[in-house]
């Protein structure tokens, strides 16, 4: 009689056997959650590292040695050959390194040399630019000084950087994407807007 006044009615159980199996459902969830939580977080993670530099990032070296402070005007010696960075998302800090066609080109000129359009692009004088060809999305790696030229060492186009990345020779398509910047409060080098066009090689 004593037990089956203590038994469940719909399975029968003994309230102790039910407790004990509603205990184990809730840890087996909560370990499910656990195992869940940081593939999401590491999913977000990639979002944040693969997506293209948004308004509002701040640049760091693309070089890993380098990477972390962000960069600032005093960074950039005039007229010199690019430095290769990369976007920093400013909410998480994360650099965002998970697509190669987020490498981005800056190059510090004299704001009298630059085009209307091109200064209004720039951080004081500090103008951006993607890193790939748009031939065949090489990595434009050397600089002309005496031209203001950008060269890409596979096939030679050129670049010019005082003009909006316009293409001057070679077999590049199109002008290099650029990239908007402006300066922050603590001269800290800021993405102004997305990039000009699509990155990239092709038309
Ligand atoms: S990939 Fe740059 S010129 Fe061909």
């Amino acid at each position: 009689m004593r037990d089956k006044e203590f038994a469940c009615r719909c399975c029968n159980a003994n309230p102790d056997n039910r407790r004990g199996f509603i205990a184990g459902a809730v840890a087996a969830l909560v370990a499910v959650g656990s195992a869940l939580r940081p593939s999401t977080a590491l999913a977000a993670g990639d979002a944040i590292r693969d997506a293209a530099p948004q308004p509002g990032d701040f640049l760091t070296w693309q070089a890993k040695s380098k990477r972390g402070p962000h960069l600032t005007l005093d960074d950039l010696k005039m007229n010199a050959r690019q430095l290769v960075a990369l976007p920093v998302d400013p909410a998480s800090g994360t650099v965002r390194d998970g697509s190669r066609f987020n490498q981005i080109m800056l190059t510090r000129l004299d704001t009298g040399e630059l085009d209307e359009a091109t200064l209004a692009r720039s951080a004081e004088g500090v103008v951006a630019y993607s890193a790939m060809c748009t031939h065949d999305a090489c990595p434009v790696s050397s600089w002309d000084g005496d031209t203001r030229q950008y060269v890409c060492p596979c096939h030679q186009s050129r670049f010019d950087a005082t003009a909006g990345g316009n293409l001057v020779s070679g077999p590049a398509y199109r002008p290099l994407p650029a990239l908007p910047l402006r300066l922050s409060g603590n001269g800290e080098l800021v993405v102004d807007a997305p990039f000009t066009a699509r990155v990239g090689g092709g038309r």
